[in-house]
C-alpha cells in the first residue's frame, strides 16, 4: 500500500515483505515507519477518532477512486494491499506546504491540546476529497453528527472526540470551506447579533465577534490534491489477480481473489474468522484475548459487493459497507413509493446514529448479521422485515430466515462451519404493512444502543385486525430477543388501547430481565421496552389514520411529538469580546485572538506528545498488575511465569523501591495489602509493550480480603472512615433562624464523579543515567515539581538528581496534578532497577481504572425560608467520596466548603463538609476541584424553595443573590457588581422570560415532549487560600540575535498559557511575537515551581515573566534611551558589549491569601470570576433523551489577554460541565470494580451534543490584581454547564406537573436518560415489575 512521503507531498510506495495478521495500522504506522502522529491507547477500539487516516481504493468495475475515513487502529495492515493510505502529514506538514484545512483548523482555534487534532484534519480533509465544496451539514457529519438530510446527498464521513475545545471552533473551521458561514438569522431581528449591534452602538467600547481573519486563509484548491497511485488502478484491474497469503509470527492472512476459492479456504478453515471491517474481530482479539491462527480476507469480492432489486425487494451483497448500504437504502427509499420502503427506512434510520462514521465506512453489512451481538441495531430491523440470508458453501446455496432462533443463536438456526453469507435479501413492506426500527442511547451518535428495537405489524386488508406482529428487542439480554409469545397472542387483535395495554403486560413478561442484569439499568430497560413498543403503537395509529382517516381516528395532537426523534443540526452562535483599544500599539498582541502557539504543528502531527518521542537505545515497555480486589491482604505474588516469557525483563515491586514506597500516604507499589481495586501491585518491563502486557497477565497474586471494604459515602460514614477532619464556616444563628422562617424544606442530592478523559493518557518516559544516580524524565503533567519530589522520595536521592521535563500535554484538566508523580515514580523505580529507560504509557482501560477522577459527592440540606422565596437559614452538609489515599481530597473539601453560597446570600448559613475514605481508586482534581458538584446542592435547593412557593427559580435566584459590596460566609469582602451585570445580561439576551413562556406554550400542546429553561449565576473564585502556592517564577535569555527563549514554571496543557505568556513577553519587551519563543517546562530551568490549576497559570506566571521582561528591559533601558532609533538587535547587541547581562529569572511572590479555620474567616482567594448561562433543552419523556436547544453564556473575562484562549476554555469547559451532569456515568460494581474503562462505555460529548445555538460573551470588568487586569477562566464554564442540568428539571417538573406529580423532586447528576425517563413517572413507569432491593445484588452501585 501506499503512503504519503514525508516531507514533499508525492505519494510513496512502501512495500512490507514481512507484513504481520497482527499488526494494524496505527502501529504499524507509529513504531514501525515511526511516524509522529496521533493518539496511542487512547482507545483503540474505534470510538474516539483519534487515529483516522483516509483510506483510498480504486474500484475496477466502477472505474472510480473511493476515499473513505477509517481508524487506524482497528485496521490490520494486511487488509491494506492495494489500497493507498493518506496521513496527517500526507495532507500538509510545517516544512512543506500546511494544507488548508490544517491552516483553518489552527486560525480558527479548534485546537487546543492537539492530540485529537490529525483527526479532525483527516475528517475533514477526507470530506474534501468526496466534496470539494461541503455543506455546513456535512462538515458537523464529517465530525460525527448526522443532521437530517436531503437523501441524495453524497456519503458520510467521519466521528471524532475532543475533550478541550467544545467543537464549536472545529465545526466552525471545517464551514470556512462551505459557502455561507454568514449566520443564517443575521439581518432577521433573531441572532443575537443583531440585537447585540443596537445594544452596544452607544457604547464607548466596541464588541468584536470575529476571532480570526478570513483573509489570512491560503484558497482550496482541489486540483492540487495527490493523484491516486496509477499502480494501484493498474494492480486493481489486473485480470490475473492471484491469492495472496501474508504469514505472521502466529498468524497467516489469506486473501482469496474468487469466490470459488474463498469457498475452497472457508472449508479448510472453517474456524478462521472471515475478516470484512474488522471491527467486530479486531476488538475481540484487544480486549477479549481471542486468538486466530487464520484469518480469510475476501476484500473487494463482486459476489459480495452488489445491490439487486426487484419488485418485491432487495439483496445487497454482505461485503457492502454500512456506509454503502446507507447509500443503496436512500437510492431505493427515493426511487421507491414510501409503503414499499418502511423496513429501509428503518434502517436507514438507525444507520444514522450506528457507531461513528468511519466505523460505518469499514463494518460491512454481513459483519454483524454473522456476529449478531446483543446490541446491534440492523439486525432487529432486519428480522421484523422479514429479511432473509442467502447462504453459500462448497456444496451450493442455501436461504436461511433472519428471524429470532437466529437471532437468538439456536443451533437449528445457524449457519453451518463451512458456510458464508453472501448476502442479505430485504423484502419490501407492503401495504397495511409497518416496520420501525426505534433506539435509545446515551449519547445520540456513536453509542451502543441502551435498549433498541425492531418491530413490525400487517393488517388484514382494509382493516386495523393484526394479521402478522413481530417484535425484537436488542441489549435486554445475551442476545437479540423476540417477544414471539406475546406476539402470536395478539394476532386478530385490534389495534387499539386496549391492545397496547395487554401487550406491553405481555411482553414485559415474556422479556424477562433479570434485577442483578449485567449491564444494570434494569427498571429503565424495562421502561424502554414497553415505551418504545408505544412509539411503534402511535406510529402505526397514525399511518392507519393516513390509510383510511375515516376509519381510523388519528393519535391526539398531543402525542405527536412522541414519534419525532431529535433531529441534528448544525451548530451555529457567537462569540463576543471586547475589540481592542484602537490606540494600542499594533504590535502589542495583549488583547487580540492570537492563535495557540502550537496550533499549526497539532494540525500537521507535528506536535511531539511523550509516545511520539523516538525509541531510546535499550528502552524496555511498563505494563502493570493491578489489584483486583478493593480490600485485600496479598498472601502471594507469583511472577515465574511471567518471567518465563519472552521478552520480559524484570518484574518490579514494592521490594524494589530503595527509598520511599509511601510518600506522603500515598502508595506507590501494593505491599501486604490492597486498599482498591486499580491500585499498582507490581510491573513487568519487557522489550515490547505486547510482551509486557502479556507477561503481566500472567502474574499470579493471591488475596485473602479483609472488612470492612468501604465503596460508598453512605458505606464510609456508617464506617466513621473519612480522611480529614470536618471542615466548618458558619455565620448568623442557623438555629435560631430556622424557629423564624415559613416554611422548612430538607432533602439530599447525589452527583456522580466524573473521568477526566484527557486524550492523552498518563505517559512517562524515565530515562536513568550512568552517573551520580541522575534520573530523567519526560511526562505530561501539570506539576513537574510534584513529579521531582516523589521520584526522589522513591529512589532515595536528592531532588537535584532528577530533571523532569514537560512540553505539553494531551489534556489534563487537573487529572495530572498528582497523578504523574506516583506513576512517573512506578516509572523510575523500574528504570532503576533495570538500569534501562522505560516507556510507561498507560492503555486508556488502566488509566481509568487507576487514576480515578472527580470526587463523587453527597449533599444534605436543610433551608429555611419565606413564602416569598427569601432564604433565611441553611444548614448544608458535604461529603465527597476521596476513594484510599490522601490525595488532594481534604482541599476539595475545602474547596466545596467555601466556595458552595455560590452567588447567593444567606444570612444565617451553616456548611460542613467531610471527605470519605473508601475502597476506591484515589479521586483528585478535576477542573472546578469540588465547585460544579457542590453548587448542584445549591441549586437544588434553589429550586426546591421555588417549587414550594411556587416561583420560578430564576426569581427565587434574583431574591437571594448578592447584590452589593458584601462579605462571603467566612467573611472575604468582593464587589458583585459583575454577577449582577453578567445575570441580567443573561437574562436579557437570551430573552429568557419570552423563551420560557414559548415552552410552556410548547409543553401545553406536546404530551411526551418538554421542553424547559434555566439560568444559574456563578461566583467562582481562581488560587488557593495557601499563600506560596500562588507563587511563580520564570527565566527569560535575550541571545546575541535578538531572538528571546521564555521558560516559565507553568504547564502547557492545551489551554494556551504558552501563548498569553508570548503575548506578555511580546508587550513587556516590546517585540514581535515571531521573536520569542517557548520551549518546555523542567524542573532544571525554574526549580520547585507549583502546580499549574486553579485557572492561576496566567496570573502568576505572565507576573513573573512579567518581571524578567521588566528586569531585562530596565538593563537595556540607557542602551535605548541613548539610541532610541537602534533596533531591538541593535540594543541587545550593545549590551552585550557593555558587558549586560542579558539573561535573568522572574519571580512573583503571589496573591496573598490565606484561611484561617479555627476562626472560620480568611481572605481566602485572590479574586472572583462572575457568570451566569442560560440552557434551553427539550426533553422526550418516553425515552429519558434530550436535546440541547441553545446556551448563552456571559462570563466576566475583566480584560481578556487572549480572546480566543478565553472563549475556548469557556466553551470547552461548559461543554465538560454539560458532560458531568448528563451523560458521563462511571459504573462501578458493589464490589468496587470500575467497569467504565473506555470511550466504549463512558459517554462524553461528541459534536451532536452542543447547543445548537451557542453564544457566549466575554463581559468587561476591573480587576487591577490580576496581570493586565485579566481574570483566570481556566475551570469557571464548567459550572455553566450546570444551566443544561437545571433546563432538564425544567422539563421535567413540566412533565410530572401534567401528570399531577406535585411534590418537589431532586434530579441528581448526571440526568442520564434514565434518570430523565424514570423520573418522568407515568403509566409505563407504572406498570413494569420493581424489585425488592434486599432480594439481590445490583449489576452496578451509584458511590456517592
Ligand atoms: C466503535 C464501535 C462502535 C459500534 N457501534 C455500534 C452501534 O452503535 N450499533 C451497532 O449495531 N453496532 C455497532 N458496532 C458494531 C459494528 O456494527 C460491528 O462491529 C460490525 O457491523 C461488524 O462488521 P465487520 O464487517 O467489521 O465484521 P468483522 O469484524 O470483519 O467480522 C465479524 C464476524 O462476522 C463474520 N463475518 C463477516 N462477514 C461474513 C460473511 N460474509 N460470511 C460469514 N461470516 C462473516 C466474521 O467471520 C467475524 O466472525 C460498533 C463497533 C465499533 C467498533
Ligand atoms: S485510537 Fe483508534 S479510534 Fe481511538
Ligand atoms: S484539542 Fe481536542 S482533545 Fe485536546
Amino acid at each position: 500500500y501506499y503512503l504519503p512521503k514525508i516531507p514533499s507531498l508525492f505519494t510513496m510506495q512502501v512495500t512490507e515483505k514481512k507484513a504481520d495478521p497482527e499488526v494494524n495500522l496505527l502501529f504499524y504506522l507509529r513504531k514501525v515507519r515511526i511516524l509522529s502522529f496521533y493518539c496511542n491507547r487512547s482507545g483503540l477500539d474505534g470510538s474516539c477518532g483519534a487515529c483516522t487516516v483516509m483510506v483510498s481504493r480504486y474500484n475496477p468495475k466502477t472505474k472510480t477512486i473511493h476515499h473513505f475515513p477509517a481508524t487506524a487502529c482497528l485496521v490490520p495492515i494486511c487488509s491494506l494491499y492495494g489500497a493507498a493510505v493518506t496521513t496527517v502529514e500526507g495532507v500538509g506538514s510545517i516544512k512543506t506546504r500546511i494544507h488548508p484545512v490544517q491552516e483553518r483548523l489552527a486560525k480558527c482555534h479548534g485546537t487546543q491540546c492537539g492530540f485529537c487534532s490529525p483527526g479532525m484534519v483527516m475528517s475533514i480533509y477526507t470530506l474534501l476529497r468526496n466534496h470539494p465544496e461541503p455543506t455546513p451539514d456535512q462538515i458537523t457529519e464529517a465530525l460525527g453528527g448526522e443532521p437530517s438530510r436531503p437523501l441524495r446527498a453524497g456519503p458520510r464521513v467521519d466521528s471524532n472526540l475532543c475533550r478541550c475545545t467544545g467543537y464549536r471552533p472545529i465545526v466552525e473551521s471545517g464551514k470556512t470551506f462551505c459557502e455561507s458561514t454568514v449566520c443564517q438569522m443575521k439581518g432577521s431581528g433573531k441572532c443575537c447579533l443583531d440585537s447585540e449591534e443596537k445594544s452596544f452602538a452607544n457604547r464607548q467600547e466596541k464588541i468584536c465577534t470575529k476571532l480570526y481573519n478570513e483573509d489570512e486563509f491560503q484558497p482550496f484548491d482541489p486540483s492540487q490534491e495527490p493523484i491516486f497511485p496509477p499502480e494501484l488502478i493498474r494492480m486493481a484491474e489486473d485480470p490475473n489477480k492471484r491469492r495472496l497469503t501474508f504469514q505472521g509470527q502466529r498468524t497467516t492472512w489469506i486473501a482469496p481473489v474468487t469466490l470459488s476459492d474463498l469457498l475452497e479456504l472457508r472449508a479448510n478453515f472453517p474456524k478462521a474468522p472471515l475478516v470484512m471491517g474488522n471491527t467486530a474481530v479486531g476488538p475481540s482479539i484487544k480486549f477479549k484475548n481471542e486468538f486466530h491462527p487464520v484469518f480469510l480476507s475476501p476484500l473487494g469480492l463482486p459476489e459480495l459487493h452488489f445491490v439487486n432489486t426487484t419488485d418485491t425487494g432487495v439483496t445487497i451483497g454482505a461485503g457492502y459497507s454500512l456506509a454503502q448500504l446507507n447509500e443503496a437504502l436512500r437510492l431505493i427509499v427515493s426511487e421507491q413509493p414510501k409503503e414499499k420502503t418502511q423496513t429501509c427506512r428503518a434502517l436507514l434510520k438507525h444507520l444514522r446514529t450506528l457507531a461513528g462514521a468511519q466505523i460505518r465506512n469499514m463494518a460491512t453489512l454481513g459483519g454483524p448479521v454473522v456476529s449478531r451481538p446483543n446490541y446491534s441495531d440492523l439486525n432487529p430491523i432486519l428480522a421484523a422485515g422479514n429479511a432473509t440470508i442467502n447462504l453459500i458453501s462448497k456444496d451450493g446455496q442455501r436461504q436461511i430466515p433472519l428471524n429470532g432462533p437466529f437471532l437468538e443463536r439456536s443451533p437449528e438456526a445457524n449457519l453451518k462451519s463451512e458456510e458464508i453469507v453472501l448476502s442479505v435479501s430485504i423484502p419490501y413492506s407492503t401495504q397495511w404493512h409497518y416496520v420501525s426500527g426505534l433506539r435509545l442511547a446515551q449519547r445520540q451518535e456513536n453509542a451502543f444502543a441502551i435498549v433498541n428495537a425492531g418491530m413490525s405489524v400487517k393488517f388484514e386488508d382494509g382493516t386495523n385486525v393484526i394479521k402478522e406482529l413481530q417484535m425484537f428487542y436488542g441489549s435486554v439480554g445475551p442476545t437479540v430477543v423476540s417477544a414471539s409469545q406475546s406476539c402470536k397472542q395478539l394476532i386478530g387483535r385490534r389495534w387499539d388501547d386496549q391492545m397496547l395495554s395487554d401487550a406491553c403486560r405481555w411482553v414485559l413478561d415474556e422479556i424477562y430481565i433479570p434485577p442483578a442484569a449485567e449491564g444494570g439499568m434494569v427498571e429503565y430497560k424495562r421502561t424502554l421496552i414497553i415505551s418504545l413498543l408505544f412509539k411503534f403503537y402511535l406510529k402505526v395509529r397514525q399511518g392507519l389514520n393516513k390509510m383510511d382517516p375515516q376509519k381510523f381516528p388519528d393519535i391526539p395532537e398531543k402525542f405527536m411529538s412522541a414519534l419525532e426523534d431529535f433531529p441534528i443540526e448544525t451548530p451555529q452562535g457567537l462569540q463576543m469580546f471586547q475589540c481592542v483599544d484602537p490606540y494600542q500599539p499594533p504590535q502589542d498582541p495583549v488583547g487580540h485572538p492570537v492563535m495557540h502557539q502550537s496550533a499549526i504543528k497539532h494540525a500537521t502531527g507535528q506536535a511531539v506528545f511523550i509516545d511520539d518521542m523516538p525509541p531510546i537505545d535499550q528502552e524496555l515497555f511498563l505494563a502493570v498488575v493491578t489489584s483486583t480486589r478493593a480490600h485485600a491482604k496479598i498472601i502471594s505474588i507469583d511472577i515465574s511465569e511471567a518471567l518465563a516469557l519472552p521478552g520480559v525483563v524484570d518484574v518490579i515491586t514494592a521490594e524494589d523501591v530503595p527509598g520511599d514506597n509511601n510518600h506522603e500516604g500515598e502508595i506507590l507499589y501494593a505491599q501486604n495489602e490492597v486498599i482498591c481495586v486499580g491500585q499498582i501491585v507490581c510491573t513487568v518491563a519487557a522489550d515490547t509493550y505486547v510482551h509486557a502486557k502479556e507477561a503481566a497477565k500472567k502474574v499470579k497474586i493471591a488475596y485473602e480480603d479483609i472488612e470492612p471494604k468501604i465503596i460508598t459515602i453512605e458505606q464510609a460514614i456508617e464506617h466513621n472512615s473519612f480522611l480529614s477532619a470536618e471542615k466548618k464556616i458558619e455565620q448568623g444563628n442557623v438555629e435560631q433562624a430556622f424557629k423564624y422562617v415559613d416554611q422548612i424544606i430538607e432533602g439530599e442530592v447525589h452527583v456522580e464523579g466524573q473521568e477526566h478523559f484527557y486524550m492523552e493518557t498518563q505517559s512517562i518516559l524515565a530515562i536513568p543515567k550512568t552517573e551520580d544516580k541522575e534520573m530523567v524524565l519526560h511526562l505530561g503533567t501539570q506539576f513537574p515539581t510534584h513529579v521531582q519530589e516523589y521520584v526522589a522520595a522513591a529512589l532515595n536521592v536528592p531532588r537535584s538528581r532528577i530533571a523532569c521535563h514537560m512540553k505539553r500535554a494531551g489534556g489534563a484538566f487537573g487529572g495530572k496534578v498528582t497523578k504523574p508523580a506516583l506513576l512517573g515514580a512506578v516509572g523510575a523505580v523500574a528504570a532503576n532497577k533495570t538500569g534501562r529507560p522505560i516507556r510507561f504509557i498507560l492503555e486508556r482501560g488502566d488509566d481509568m481504572l487507576i487514576t480515578a477522577g472527580r470526587h463523587p459527592l453527597l449533599g444534605k440540606y436543610k433551608i429555611g425560608f419565606m413564602n416569598n422565596g427569601m432564604i433565611k437559614a441553611a444548614d448544608v452538609e458535604y461529603y465527597i467520596n476521596g476513594g484510599c489515599t490522601p490525595d488532594e481530597s481534604e482541599m476539595v473539601l475545602e474547596f466545596i466548603v467555601l466556595k458552595s453560597e455560590n452567588a447567593y446570600y444567606i444570612p444565617n448559613f451553616r456548611c460542613r463538609g467531610r471527605a470519605c475514605k473508601t475502597n476506591l481508586p484515589s479521586n483528585t482534581a478535576f477542573r472546578g476541584f469540588g465547585f460544579p458538584q457542590a453548587t448542584v446542592v445549591v441549586e437544588a435547593y434553589i429550586t426546591a424553595v421555588a417549587s414550594q412557593c411556587n416561583l420560578l427559580p430564576e426569581e427565587v435566584k434574583e431574591i437571594n443573590m448578592y447584590k452589593r459590596i458584601s462579605k462571603t460566609a467566612y467573611k472575604e469582602t468582593f464587589n458583585p457588581e459583575p454577577l449582577r451585570r453578567c445575570w441580567k445580561e443573561c437574562l436579557e439576551k437570551s430573552s429568557f422570560y419570552a423563551r420560557k413562556l414559548a415552552a410552556e406554550e410548547f409543553n401545553k400542546k406536546n404530551y411526551w415532549k418538554k421542553r424547559g429553561l434555566a439560568v444559574v449565576p456563578m461566583k467562582f473564585t481562581i488560587g488557593i487560600p495557601i499563600a506560596y502556592y500562588n507563587q511563580a517564577a520564570a527565566l527569560v535569555h535575550i541571545y546575541l540575535d535578538g531572538s528571546v527563549l521564555v521558560t516559565h514554571g507553568g504547564c502547557e496543557l492545551g489551554q494556551g498559557l504558552h501563548t498569553k505568556m508570548i503575548q506578555v513577553a511580546s508587550r513587556e519587551l516590546n517585540i514581535p511575537q515571531s521573536y520569542i519563543h517557548l520551549s518546555e517546562t523542567s524542573t532544571i530551568t525554574v526549580p520547585n515551581a507549583v502546580f499549574t490549576a486553579g485557572s492561576m497559570g496566567t496570573d502568576v506566571n505572565g507576573k513573573a515573566v512579567q518581571n524578567a521582561c521588566q528586569i531585562l528591559m530596565a538593563r537595556l533601558h540607557p542602551i535605548i534611551r541613548r539610541n532610541p532609533k537602534g533596533k531591538w538587535e541593535d540594543w541587545v547587541a550593545k549590551a552585550f558589549e557593555d558587558s549586560i547581562s542579558l539573561s535573568t529569572t522572574g519571580y512573583y511572590k503571589g496573591y496573598q491569601t490565606n484561611m484561617d479555620w479555627e476562626k472560620e474567616e480568611g481572605n481566602a482567594y485572590p479574586y472572583f470570576v462572575y457568570g451566569a448561562s442560560c440552557s434551553e433543552v427539550e426533553v422526550d419523556c418516553l425515552t429519558g433523551a434530550h436535546k440541547l436547544l441553545r446556551t448563552d453564556i456571559f462570563m466576566d473575562a475583566a480584560f481578556s489577554i487572549n480572546p480566543a484562549v478565553d472563549i475556548g476554555q469557556i466553551e470547552g469547559a461548559f461543554i465538560q460541565g454539560m458532560g458531568l451532569y448528563t451523560i458521563e456515568e462511571l459504573k462501578y460494581s458493589p464490589e468496587g470494580v470500575l467497569y467504565s474503562r473506555g470511550p466504549s462505555d463512558y459517554k462524553i460529548p461528541t459534536v451532536t451534543e452542543i447547543p445548537e445555538e451557542f453564544y457566549v460573551t466575554l463581559v468587561r470588568s476591573r480587576n487591577p490584581i490580576a496581570i493586565y487586569s485579566s481574570k483566570g477562566l481556566g475551570e469557571a464554564g464548567m459550572f455553566m454547564g450546570s444551566s443544561v442540568l437545571l433546563a432538564i428539571y425544567d422539563a421535567v417538573a413540566a412533565a410530572r406537573r401534567e401528570r399531577g406529580l406535585t411534590k418537589t423532586f431532586t434530579l441528581s447528576s448526571p440526568a442520564t436518560p434514565e434518570v430523565i425517563r424514570m423520573t418522568c413517572v407515568d403509566q409505563f413507569t407504572d406498570m413494569i415489575p420493581r424489585d425488592d432491593p434486599s432480594t439481590f445484588t445490583p449489576w452496578s452501585i451509584h458511590v456517592s
